[in-house]
């Protein structure tokens, strides 16, 4: 994937959110359903044209974030594919390496298969990068990542990690929506929108 194709929000003014998701907890719409529906679209071709002819693939979904990522992008495949879902959690600073604690087992051996890991949202690249580095000891044929998202400034972290596709890049901003939470809510905003502080900061939630 070339990065200049990669749709750049950086600078995007936020719009209002349709009306019925109003909320004080939404500062602004970032990237509408439509928008990102047409994105997710390219992503599953683009991913389709350039996956390893030979099989077995295995699609690994990091929960819980990438729930709806996942389901809107699998759709698209006709071809043959195994999926399963992995659950981590990191405890470290925002600095420095967790550890990376696994909740779900993958069910099937990862042993000589085409992995596919998707993502919601590439922020300091250490979820990427540990779990990648993890799987990697089991001896995969290849190991490929997809994220929905990825923060502008995520190659200058310490982890810089470059995900071979992309959906867009985004301002370094708290995101909510299409599987992201603040507080495990807002999940189920079909959009990508831009959380508001202030409710939480007044307490007033
Ligand atoms: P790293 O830093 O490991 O981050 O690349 C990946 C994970 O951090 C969470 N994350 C966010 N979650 N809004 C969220 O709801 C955000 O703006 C955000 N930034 C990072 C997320 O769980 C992601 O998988």
């Amino acid at each position: 994937m070339k990065r200049e194709s990669i749709p750049d929000l950086t600078n995007s003014a936020l719009t209002r959110p349709p009306a019925a998701w109003a909320s004080e907890h939404l500062e602004g719409l970032l990237i509408p359903t439509s928008v990102l529906q047409d994105r997710v679209t390219q992503l599953a071709n683009e991913i389709a044209a350039s996956r390893p002819r030979e099989e077995p693939l295995l699609v690994l979904s990091l929960l819980s974030g990438a729930f709806l990522f996942t389901a809107d992008l699998v759709r698209h495949w006709t071809f043959p594919f195994e999926l399963d879902f992995i659950k981590v959690a990191s405890y470290g600073s925002q600095t420095l390496p967790g550890e990376l604690s696994w909740k779900h087992d993958i069910q099937s051996p990862v042993k000589d298969k085409h992995l596919l890991i998707l993502d919601d949202i590439l922020d300091t690249g250490q979820t990427l990068h540990q779990v990648t580095s993890r799987l990697q000891e089991e001896q995969p044929a290849s190991i490929r990542t997809c994220v929905c998202l990825e923060k502008n400034g995520t190659q200058a972290r310490p982890f810089p990690f470059h995900a071979d596709h992309v959906g867009f890049i985004i301002p370094d901003r708290f995101v909510i929506g299409y599987g992201l939470d603040f507080d495990l809510k807002f999940r189920q905003f079909p959009f990508i929108g831009v959380l508001n502080p202030d409710p939480y900061a007044s307490g007033n939630h």
